[in-house]
């Protein structure tokens, strides 16, 4: 995603300017902010209007505009995160070369402080001309980047090298460029958190005092480390800021199960941060149950472990991290189930430190992994026990 990019595109004379409206809009689309400069050879191929609607701001062509203003190129240039000029004619090229500035999109690209990316367009027999090729090699000498041109079809009816690059195409180099490569860049992860409510009839659960916080907290991290995060979250009250996160929200223990099975196979790595009801009732009652005996009992069965299904099917190259929640006997406890649930990492959550566990906003956390090491942690904010967490996964991802 694009999310609060500013993106400034600088489009000149070719007829390949028609295809900018779709660039405009995948821009929009991926959530970046778009400003277009033409030059008046790029307004006989597509109207500002068009550009102008779709990137939702007035689209400059002039030095001076209409009402006598004056275009602060300068600023426009500072604006940008990312100026690209697409397509770039034969001519602009020529002018970027030698600094001619005749018009706003030159003097928006003098004055531009941000990368710059251009898309060059042209028919073969000038692509290749040795003038062009010179040209290029001078503005990338200047530290431009060049987007290469394709082969295929080209307005003069031939075919060969020449055409821009289609907008897909000069979408992906932005993204490139302007979302940072961080540790979990390009990695799938699977979260899940809260407690599950287990329905005895329409209008009663047995559930837990989970808050989702931890799980959630986690989720969050791993998204601002580059990772995909699917969150399959229990039922939580709460505002929280999931934004870039893809949620799915269950209730029980076996939708939650449902959700993971379906989920894992694609995933690099797994957490389950979640506080998992062991036992659902045998049945739910289709109705209200009534208030006619004096002692009453509930049946139950043992829910399935989600953690140990995914610990079964796990392959070499997936990392699944699992938590336990002790009482006693912790350290033996906890490594027990890293053990026994198959899992990579087990995160102990100590309910006999104060401050720890569920609903509050800290926790203390030892965290084991199965070549036999242990780190210990102070109490901590939720947010900072994530942050140790995650970089716990990272070592692993490298061990
Ligand atoms: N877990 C799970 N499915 C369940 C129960 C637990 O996936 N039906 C997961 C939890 O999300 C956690 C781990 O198993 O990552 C350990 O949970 P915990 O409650 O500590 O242990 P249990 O396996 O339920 O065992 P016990 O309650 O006997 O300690």
């Amino acid at each position: 995603m694009l999310k609060g990019k500013k993106i400034l595109i600088g489009v000149t004379g070719s007829i390949a300017a028609y295809k900018i409206a779709l660039l405009v809009r995948l821009l929009i689309k991926n959530g970046a902010e778009v400003k277009v400069v033409m030059t008046k050879a790029a307004a006989e191929f597509i109207t500002p209007l068009t550009l102008a609607t779709l990137s939702r701001n007035p689209v400059s062509i002039d030095l001076a505009s209409d009402s006598g203003n004056w275009e602060n190129h300068v600023m426009l240039g500072r604006w940008a995160d990312l100026m690209v000029i697409a397509p770039l004619s034969c001519n602009t090229l020529a002018k970027m070369a030698t600094g001619f500035c005749d018009n706003l999109l030159m003097a928006v690209y003098l004055s531009a402080t941000t990368p710059v990316y251009v898309a060059p367009a042209m028919d073969e027999d000038m692509w290749k001309h040795e003038s062009v090729k010179k040209n290029l090699q001078i503005i990338e000498s200047y530290g431009n980047k060049i987007i290469p041109v394709n082969a295929g079809e080209l307005a003069s009816g031939l075919v060969g090298e020449g055409r821009m690059a289609e907008p897909e195409q000069i979408l992906e180099t932005m993204k490139k460029v302007l979302i940072p490569v961080t540790e979990l860049t390009g990695k799938k992860i699977l979260v899940t958190a809260g407690p599950t409510y287990e329905a005895i009839d329409p209008v009663r659960f047995i559930g837990n005092h989970s808050s989702g916080k931890m799980g959630i907290e986690i989720a969050k991290v791993l998204k601002t480390k580059g990772a995909e995060v699917n969150l399959v979250l229990g039922p939580v009250n709460g505002n929280f800021d999931l934004d870039g996160i893809k949620v799915e929200r269950v209730e029980s223990a076996e939708e939650m199960f449902n959700a993971c099975s379906r989920q894992f196979p694609e995933m690099d790595i797994a957490v389950m941060a979640a506080a998992v009801a062991d036992y659902t009732p045998v049945e739910k009652a289709q109705n209200k149950i009534k208030k006619t005996e004096d002692n009453w009992s509930l049946s139950f069965k043992k829910t399935p472990d989600i953690l140990k299904n995914l610990g079964n099917i796990k392959k070499d190259n997936q990392l699944l991290v699992g938590f336990a929640l002790e009482t006693n006997n912790e350290k033996e406890n906890a490594k027990n189930k890293l053990q026994s649930k198959n899992a990579d990492l087990i995160v102990l959550n100590s309910l006999n430190d104060t401050g720890s566990g569920f609903g509050f906003d800290t926790n203390k956390v030892t965290i084991f992994d199965k070549q036999g090491n242990e780190w210990g942690y102070e109490m901590k904010s939720k947010k900072a026990v994530a942050e140790d967490i995650v970089q716990a996964i990272i070592r692993s991802l490298h061990v």
